[in-house]
C-alpha cells in the first residue's frame, strides 16, 4: 500500500470534519489557491447533496454567530483574525493626540488584513468601508498600503525594519505601488495617510494591553453605523460584509 501524500491526508481530514456536520461545506476557489491548490472545491467533494444533507447556504456552524444587525464592532469581535495591532496603533495615535479622523484611520487601517485579504489590503479595507466614513479616512487607508513603501523624513518615518526582515533587503515594491506613492505624494490628504504610517505600530510593548473602550465613541461619531446592518443596507460594499459574516456560502 503507497502511503496516503500530505495532501491526500488534508482532503481526507477535510472529509471527515464535513461528514461531522449537518451541512455540505465547499470551498471558494480562492480559499484553495491559499493551500497552493486549483480545482475543484476539496470539502464535500465527491459527496452529492441529498440524503438529508444540502449545501450550506447560511451561517457557518464553525463559526461564532453575529447579531442580525451586526455593528462594525460585531465584526472586530465574532470574526477578527486579531485587533492587538489596530488597537495599538490607534492607541498611539491618540495619545499623541491625534485628530479623531486620524484615530479612526489607524483603529481601520489593517481592517481588511483582520477580517478579510492581506493581498492589496489597503484597497480592500478602503473600499470596504467607504460608504460608511469619511472620503478622507477610506482615501488614506487605501493610499497607505503604497506610503508604507517609501520613508518620509519630514515626518521621523523610515522604511520600516520589519520590511527588510519579512521581504529582504532588495525587496522593491510591485509598478503600481510605487504609481500610487507617486499619486499620494501630491494629494491634498497626503499627510493624512502619511500619519497612518507614522503610528502603524508593530514594535509595541507586549504588555500593554488596549481594549476597545477608548474608541467605542469615535467610532461612534465617526464611522455611520447603517440601522439594518452591516451588509443588509445596500451599500457599494454590503456584499463584502456579507461574505465575511458567511464566508462558506455556497452561493
Ligand atoms: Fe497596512
Amino acid at each position: 500500500m503507497t502511503e496516503a501524500t500530505l495532501d491526500e491526508r488534508a482532503d481526507a481530514l477535510e472529509r471527515k470534519m464535513s461528514d461531522e456536520l449537518d451541512v455540505l461545506i465547499s470551498k471558494s476557489a480562492l480559499f484553495n489557491m491559499a493551500d497552493g491548490k486549483l480545482g475543484p472545491t476539496k470539502m464535500g467533494q465527491g459527496m452529492a447533496a441529498g440524503a438529508g444533507k444540502y449545501y450550506l447556504m447560511g451561517d457557518d456552524p464553525r463559526l461564532p454567530k453575529m447579531p442580525d444587525r451586526p455593528t462594525l464592532l460585531d465584526f472586530f469581535k465574532y470574526r477578527a483574525a486579531g485587533t492587538n495591532h489596530l488597537l495599538q496603533s490607534a492607541n498611539l495615535a491618540l495619545k499623541k493626540d491625534m485628530p479623531e479622523k486620524i484615530v479612526l484611520a489607524c483603529l481601520l487601517h489593517d481592517i481588511a488584513n483582520a477580517l478579510f485579504i492581506k493581498s492589496d489590503h489597503g484597497y480592500w479595507g478602503a473600499q470596504l468601508i467607504e460608504p460608511y466614513v469619511d472620503e478622507e479616512v477610506s482615501w488614506a487607508i487605501r493610499a497607505h498600503q503604497a506610503l508604507r513603501f517609501f520613508p518620509d523624513d519630514s515626518v521621523g518615518y523610515a522604511y520600516p525594519e520589519m520590511y527588510v526582515k519579512n521581504f529582504g533587503a532588495d525587496y522593491v515594491p510591485d509598478a503600481y505601488i510605487e504609481h500610487d506613492y507617486q499619486v499620494a505624494r501630491d494629494h491634498k490628504w497626503y499627510m493624512t495617510a502619511r500619519m497612518i504610517t507614522v503610528h502603524d505600530l508593530y514594535a509595541f510593548d507586549p504588555n500593554v494591553v488596549v481594549t476597545w473602550e477608548p474608541f467605542v465613541d469615535i467610532v461612534g461619531r465617526h464611522f455611520r453605523q447603517p440601522e439594518e446592518g452591516l451588509g443588509f443596507d445596500n451599500s457599494p460594499s454590503a456584499h463584502m460584509w456579507r461574505t465575511i459574516r458567511r464566508p462558506t456560502k455556497y452561493l
